[in-house]
């Protein structure tokens, strides 16, 4: 080995041991060339400031002051009829928004209303002696010919009775999704022969008893579609 090529080799062993000597503890503070940038003016949440009379950095609001993101929503919590006339569902339904429908009423509803809208899920089951109301049926003749999809969407945004209101978890969208789900529940629970006959093709057995809480391979968003969950 030449001294050259030594050299070579000793500057990349040294650079090598250099990098991976970069500590990675976040706790330990790099060199700072630019304090500036590193320690800012501005008043973090919490914290202290001198300037107003309390003392505190946080600040309320003026009245009337709104987030961002703020969509104003008209109806009083009983006026889930007047919502169910003048509200039109803004999602389109397609496979891929009654998936996301099934997943966040499984996350939401499931819980109380059952896998299929029956009204019997855990929740509702386990706590039935200490009062819990069972919830109606998702699939009821009011629900799937009285309901429009608006009141609907009305009672998980504002909630009813003994039912919590959903607004701040799910987005309104989310919502809309859910309502299609709602209304392919509906379906799955009274489908058609040309329903049943699509089901038959998918290799589904027992289609007809559909009202089955513990029917989690009862695909009613497939029904839906008439069983094209593509
Ligand atoms: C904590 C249990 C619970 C959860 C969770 C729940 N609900 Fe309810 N739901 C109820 C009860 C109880 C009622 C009946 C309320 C009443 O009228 O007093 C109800 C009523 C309804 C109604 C009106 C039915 C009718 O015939 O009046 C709809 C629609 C509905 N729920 C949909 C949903 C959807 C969709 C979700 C999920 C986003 C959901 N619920 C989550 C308990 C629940």
């Amino acid at each position: 080995m030449t001294i050259r090529s030594l050299f070579k080799v000793t500057v990349v062993a040294l650079s090598l041991v250099g990098l991976s000597s970069c500590d990675r503890n976040p706790e330990r503070r790099e060199i700072q060339y630019m304090p500036d940038m590193y320690f800012s003016q501005a008043v973090k949440p919490q914290e202290p400031s001198a300037f107003f009379a309390d003392g505190s950095g946080m600040r309320t609001p003026p009245a009337g002051t709104i987030s961002r993101d703020f969509v104003p929503y008209p109806y009083s919590i009983i006026e889930g009829e007047k919502a169910g006339r003048e509200l039109v569902n803004p999602v389109p339904v397609s496979a891929e928004t009654l998936a996301t429908g099934r997943k966040y009423y499984n996350i939401h509803c499931k819980v109380c209303h059952g896998v299929v809208g029956s009204g019997d899920g855990m929740v509702t089951l386990a706590h039935r002696e200490k009062g819990m109301p069972i919830p109606p049926q998702l699939y009821s003749d009011k629900i799937r010919s009285e309901w429009a999809d608006g009141q609907i969407f009305h009672t998980i945004k504002m909630g009813q009775g003994q039912m919590p209101a959903y607004d701040k978890r799910m987005t309104d969208e989310q919502k809309w999704a859910v309502v299609h789900y709602v209304r392919a529940l509906g379906r799955a629970a009274h489908p058609t022969e040309a329903d049943l006959a699509e089901v038959e093709k998918l290799g589904w057995k027992d289609a007809k008893a559909l009202d089955n809480p513990y029917r989690e391979d009862i695909k009613p968003a497939q029904l839906y579609l008439g069983g094209t969950e593509k």
